[in-house]
């Protein structure tokens, strides 16, 4: 990739339009971005080359904090190097809290690297499945222990909403909690972009959410929010939040301005959906089983079929100058691999009516 990310992209010299990666609501290009990160390199330089908690602690840091706690309506929030250690966090600290992990079978390899991050049982339930999941509880949860639920909330890949309500519902009697991973919920899904929990109008604190900055909301760095308390007793129960640097000071400053963006836009998300509405029903048209129109993921999964061979579809659209990645290995891919296709804000509605013509002429 040789320009900044966005609806057209520039591969080895020539653009295309860009239906992959993760920029659904196309900030990470948007001048007032770019301007904040150069901002603080200049004034600050790359990073404090030392932790926070003492002379790491800085007003790019706390301007991120406060813009991030506005998005996400919290009182205080948790900014680490990368999402990818969310799910970890969480789980090292709220250890005392749990005693035996399920996990979504096709949950996202942070959740999986996190289940390890302590000495727990850990078993896994089918993909998607409160029935698998009432089953592996009444079977393996030893008498009085509580369990812990992981998911992701959206799937990278399929595009997939975890059913929360439903797990949670099944939780109640064991007094057990829900961990996930909000990665590509957060700035997308509930009516202000809160995750999956909003999505489905819940406020809970037996499901905690970690998020990343570097996918919608435009910027950099993994977040977890919530109320001062459980937020500071997590700051203090964490090895890997208290023993790692924080991201980088200008990717701080970019990720504030991000936020303030999609937190005060408030077209963007509606834009997103209409995008995401207008992606799916003409995909659908052309035979695949798509999710009713009105989910507003904006990750589109398009399956092989008997009938059409999808790594044709991604080389000829790249031959037209469009670009949808081709995936096989990532989880939450189906079996026999998936094209996926990620709809942005700022793609235009040309530009999603080629993409879908592209796909027809190779169907
Ligand atoms: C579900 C999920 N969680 C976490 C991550 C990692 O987030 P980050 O890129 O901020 O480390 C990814 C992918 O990048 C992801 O797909």
């Amino acid at each position: 990739m040789q320009s900044p990310v966005g609806p057209r992209v520039v591969f080895d010299g020539r653009e295309f339009d860009y239906f992959a990666g993760c920029s659904y609501l196309g900030l990470q290009g948007h001048p007032e971005v770019l301007q904040a990160a150069i901002d603080a390199i200049r004034r600050y330089g790359v990073s404090t080359a030392t932790s926070r908690g003492g002379y790491g602690e800085h007003p790019i840091y706390d301007e991120l904090e406060q813009e991030a706690c506005a998005y996400f309506n919290a009182e205080k929030l948790l900014y680490f190097a990368t999402g990818y250690l969310g799910p970890a966090i969480l789980v090292q600290a709220g250890a005392s809290s749990f005693d035996h992990i399920f996990i979504d079978s096709d949950a996202h390899f942070s959740l999986w690297d996190a289940a390890q991050a302590v000495n727990k049982p850990v078993t896994p339930f089918h993909h998607l499945q409160p029935e698998s999941l009432a089953e592996k509880l009444r079977l393996e949860l030893r008498p009085g222990k509580r369990p812990l639920v992981l998911s992701d909330g959206l799937f990278p890949i399929s595009g997939e909403i975890a059913p929360l309500p439903a797990y949670l519902e099944l939780l109640k009697p064991y007094n057990g909690q829900v961990y996930l991973d909000d990665a590509h919920a957060v700035g997308v899904l509930g009516e202000h972009g809160w995750g999956t929990p909003e999505y489905f109008s819940l406020q809970d604190d037996r499901c905690r959410t970690c998020g990343t900055l570097s996918k919608a909301l435009g910027g950099y760095g993994g977040v977890i929010w919530g109320e001062a308390g459980w937020a500071e007793r997590v700051d203090r129960s964490s090895r890997i939040y208290a023993g790692a640097s924080p991201p980088p000071l200008v990717a701080a400053a970019a990720s504030a301005k991000a936020l303030e963006i999609a937190r005060t836009s408030a077209d963007l998300r509606p834009r997103l959906w209409t995008n995401v509405k207008r992606a799916r029903d003409g995909l659908r048209a052309l035979g695949w089983a798509l999710p009713p129109s009105n989910t507003p993921a904006p990750i589109i999964c398009l399956e092989s079929r008997y009938d059409v061979s999808i790594e044709r579809i991604r080389a000829g659209l790249f031959r037209q100058g469009i670009a949808v990645e081709l995936v096989r290995h990532y989880t939450s891919t189906p079996p026999g691999g998936a094209l996926r296709i990620a709809v942005f804000a700022a793609h235009t509605s040309e530009q999603i009516d080629r993409l879908v013509e592209g796909i027809k002429e190779l169907v």
